[in-house]
């Protein structure tokens, strides 16, 4: 079971930057994020702020994974698998793609997340999008890992 950490609402892209700025800030290796939400809520952009941060590379392109499925990024000798699973049907997909034992130390962030959530060891850092007016978010953040609760305390 989950427990909802935080509810947060972007009223803004800036806001949206804002948000992933904050949570890249806790994120360490080995961390799994999963990004729940409609097509054209704001997951791509949301993970891309937060690889920038991440990273520390402010002017890195990131692209969709939509088509590529992951998208890999390297920092300090380290990883950060880029995800979306829209497009794979079931455990033999997550299989071949290799998303299921990820090198050590790669981060892990996941669109459409649903199909691997219950093969997961460690449960992620979830967040929900939802598109509440045409740039306004609500994003609801949920978590039972002992870390993730302390963003219980986050304030954009
Ligand atoms: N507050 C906001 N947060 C995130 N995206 C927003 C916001 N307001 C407008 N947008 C726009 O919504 C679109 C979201 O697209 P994208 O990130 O690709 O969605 P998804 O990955 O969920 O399909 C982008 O064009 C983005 O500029
Ligand atoms: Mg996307």
């Amino acid at each position: 079971m989950n427990r909802k950490i935080n509810s947060i609402h972007l009223t803004s892209l800036t806001k949206t930057k804002k948000l992933a700025d904050a949570i890249a800030g806790y994120i360490k290796n080995n961390d799994c994020l999963a990004i729940k939400g409609d097509v054209g809520v704001g997951k791509t952009t949301f993970t891309s702020f937060l690889i920038k941060k991440i990273t520390n590379s402010p002017n890195l392109v990131i692209t969709s994974p939509t088509f590529t499925i992951i998208n890999q990024y390297n920092y300090n000798n380290k990883q950060i698998w880029h995800c979306d699973l829209y497009r794979l049907h079931d455990y033999n997909d997550l299989v071949n793609i290799g998303i299921l034992e990820p090198p050590k130390n790669t981060i892990l962030i996941i669109e459409w997340p649903d199909l691997i959530l219950q093969y997961m060891a460690k449960q992620p850092l979830l967040l929900c999008i939802d598109n509440i007016a045409a740039k306004k978010r609500v994003v609801n953040i949920y978590s039972i890992e002992e870390k993730w609760q302390q963003l219980s305390k986050l304030k954009i």
